[in-house]
């Protein structure tokens, strides 16, 4: 395993995730890789249609049951800066406290899939935070936490992207505590 000489370092940025030139554009995505709202559907419409046929084809092929609930899979960015984009499937909060683990195997799995695609700078959203409603702040502490204690090979910058005030104000709260 190389040592990677420096950790990788964790930032907030507020920004659009679709807008990011960074090697890796995380996707919140469910587990039909069929897009659907959310940053889901603007990452889709940023790509453009090759994104659509990957992911079709990804289901047809490796994951007909379906991508699970933690996995990550890569596939190119299509129109966006990026160069891949590492879908993960994240925990549909149900209010028990106890899929904390799965959510952080989000961030854990599609690091590694950075890794071995050779990516150096990845970029996440705020994943099960929408849609799928995880409270922002548990959600952001699982984030920052598991991206801090994260030691990639190649991976050596970890975006959170903040799409507005409260998961802004929650990422830093998270990061300040941690
Ligand atoms: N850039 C960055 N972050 C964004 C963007 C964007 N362009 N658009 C939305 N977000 C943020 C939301 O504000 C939220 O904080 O991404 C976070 C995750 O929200 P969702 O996209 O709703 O994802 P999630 O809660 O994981 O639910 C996933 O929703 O869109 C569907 O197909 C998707 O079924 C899946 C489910």
């Amino acid at each position: 395993m190389r040592e990677n000489a420096l950790m990788a370092t964790v930032e907030i940025l507020r920004t659009d995730i679709t807008t990011l030139a960074v090697d890796a554009v995380v996707n919140a995505a469910n587990s039909s890789l069929a897009g659907g709202g959310g940053v889901d559907r603007a990452i889709h419409r940023a790509a453009g249609p090759t994104l659509d046929v990957e992911c079709r084809t990804l289901r047809q092929t490796r994951y007909r049951a379906g991508l699970a609930t933690g996995a990550a899979v890569a596939t190119s960015a299509g129109r966006m800066p990026a160069k891949w984009v590492i879908h993960t499937v994240g925990p549909i909060w149900d209010g028990s406290g106890h899929q904390d683990g799965l959510l952080a195997n989000c961030y854990r799995h599609s690091i590694a899939v950075a890794d071995e695609v050779g990516a150096y700078s990845i970029a996440f959203p705020c994943i099960s935070a929408g849609v799928y409603g995880y409270p922002i702040d548990r959600a952001s502490r699982v984030a920052v936490t598991t991206c801090r204690q994260a030691r990639p090979d190649i991976v050596n910058r970890i975006i959170l992207v903040a799409y507005d005030d409260r998961a802004e104000k929650a990422l830093q709260a998270a990061m300040a505590e941690s």
